[in-house]
């Protein structure tokens, strides 16, 4: 099924200047680019999208890592999104990350780990309306 995912390139990858070599993997890969904006998040907005992890130990580093410069919000589209993007992801640790991923190639710890992709469509609903409205969004 066509689906839509929210993608975010976090500020490691933003200041590495990656954000086109990123989006060119997105775009060969198939999936449209159908919403994007180049905000800097403060810890409430950081802190409300990871709430599911509040309790986790890495929580604090990681709202903190999130608000450490500009990030890119974007929203993909297309045939099994959702799952097309975490494969261009690879594993959320990049010692994990297979070759030829984004996290294996732009990402050096866990914590600073390139991107983020909703992890299923109930996430990616949740995800997509917390950073944009239906206006935001260009589908064709
Ligand atoms: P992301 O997909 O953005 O979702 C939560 C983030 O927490 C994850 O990517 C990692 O960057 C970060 N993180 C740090 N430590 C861990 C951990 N042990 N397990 C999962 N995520 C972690």
């Amino acid at each position: 099924a066509v689906e839509k995912t929210l993608s975010i390139i976090k500020p490691d990858a933003v200041a590495k200047n990656a954000i086109g070599e990123i989006n060119a993997r997105f775009e060969k890969a198939g999936l449209q680019i159908v919403g994007m904006k180049m905000i800097k998040l403060d810890d409430e907005k950081a802190g409300g999208f990871y709430a599911e992890h509040k309790e986790r130990p890495f929580y604090p580093a990681l709202v903190e890592f999130m608000t450490s410069g500009p990030v890119v919000v974007q929203v993909l589209k297309g045939e099994n999104a959702i799952a097309a993007n975490r494969e261009l992801m690879g594993a959320t640790n990049p010692k994990e990350a297979a070759a030829g991923t984004i996290r294996a190639d732009f990402a050096e710890s866990i914590d600073a780990n390139a991107v983020h992709g909703s992890d299923s469509p109930a996430s990616a609903e949740r995800e997509v309306a917390y950073f944009f409205s239906e206006e935001e969004l260009c589908e064709r």
